[in-house]
């Protein structure tokens, strides 16, 4: 129960991340496709990507990573609540990953599902997460972004195949009665335009016979729509808490393209440093890339107990918004 001095909120307790052992270097993709290290640093500034072996599947990579959070909550899994992870590569259509995470964790008392937002799904699930922590239904949600992608490129499009990876991050959020400017989730908002869902798709899946899918994207389309989409998103979430972006320490974007993360840095007035960037180490992992990001810069002494941080996050739908926490 809150008193009148505080505020229930989601608080994160911990992340975790989990990455493929094999590295695929530009050069390495230079060696498959018709491509260079110069032409996707200087258009993505990704240097390399992780891809799965057939047994680093998104159960398998979201379990780590969701293990790893959990410890570093030093909540028990038998304590957990609930699961939800951001997957559009999930390992079978039903059971969902969520439950199978379930399974591999021990999580007995947690319900799970799984949240398809593309790119976009880890902001998605950390608001259902928040919306469920502070209405009481659950007390801890593990909120995952696990993906498989390299399962979905298609090889013979260099537009494409080069810019994504394959990974997993997690966090733990925990209902806590905090003071008003405390820590936790103060904001998140979510959009979606289904009338831009030609730009960036995958062309199947299990309900289209014959169709396995394959990612297929207007990449100059989505540049477009990308930077000003994202902006308004981080302007909206700034404006709801009557805040400026000088009040953020840091913004941890969704890791797609540092062109279009240094766009957003840029319309807010960040200065680089305080702009976190793993792309170059990992390339596009969807749903998985701001866990994996936040993870990094929490894990390094970056972000500290007590900093302000923005998430953003823009995907196939479109889907794109925002998160604004206190961590
Ligand atoms: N290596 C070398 N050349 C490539 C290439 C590759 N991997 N991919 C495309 N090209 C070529 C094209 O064939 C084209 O050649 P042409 O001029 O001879 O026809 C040229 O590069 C320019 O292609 P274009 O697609 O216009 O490039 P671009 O400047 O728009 O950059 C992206 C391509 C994908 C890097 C850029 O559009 C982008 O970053 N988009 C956003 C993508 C994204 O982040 N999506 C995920 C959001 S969740």
């Amino acid at each position: 129960m809150s008193d009148q001095s505080t505020i229930r909120r989601a608080v994160l307790t911990g992340t975790g991340a989990y990455l493929p052992a094999q590295i695929v270097t530009n050069a390495e993709m230079a060696a498959r496709v018709d491509t260079s290290d110069e032409w996707i640093t200087e258009r993505t500034g990704i240097k390399q990507r992780h891809f799965s072996a057939p047994h680093e599947t998104a159960t398998f990579m979201g379990a780590a990573a969701g293990r790893a959070a959990l410890e570093a909550a030093g909540l028990a899994p038998e304590a957990l609540g609930a699961i939800i992870v951001g997957t559009s590569t999930p390992d079978n259509a039903f059971p969902a990953t969520a439950v199978q995470i379930q399974r591999e964790l021990g999580a007995k008392k947690a319900f799970g599902f799984d949240l398809a937002a593309a790119c976009s799904g880890f902001i998605y699930a950390l608001s259902v997460a928040d919306a469920m922590l502070r209405t009481g239904q659950v007390e801890s949600v593990l909120v995952i972004g696990s993906e498989v992608y390299s399962r979905i490129l298609n090889f013979e499009d260099r537009g494409t195949c080069v810019l994504f990876g394959d990974g997993a991050g997690a966090v733990v959020l925990q209902a806590r009665d905090v003071a008003p400017g405390g820590v936790g989730v103060l904001s998140t908002h979510l959009h979606s335009d289904g009338n831009l869902a030609d730009i960036l798709y995958v062309d199947g899946a299990i309900g289209r016979p014959g169709m396995p899918g394959h990612l297929v994207m207007n990449g100059r389309e989505v540049f477009r729509h990308a930077v000003s989409l994202l902006t308004g998103a981080v302007t909206e979430a700034l404006t709801a808490n009557n805040l400026t972006a000088a009040d953020i320490d840091f913004l941890v974007p969704h890791q797609a393209n540092k062109r279009i993360i240094d766009g957003v840095g840029k319309k807010l007035g960040l200065p680089p440093e305080r702009v976190i960037i793993t792309v170059d180490q990992h390339a596009n992992t969807s749903a998985a890339s701001i866990p994996l990001a936040l993870h990094t810069a929490i894990t390094d002494g970056r972000i500290k107990p007590g900093a302000l941080i923005l998430l953003e996050a823009l995907g196939g739908g479109l889907t794109w918004g925002s998160a604004l926490l206190r961590v």
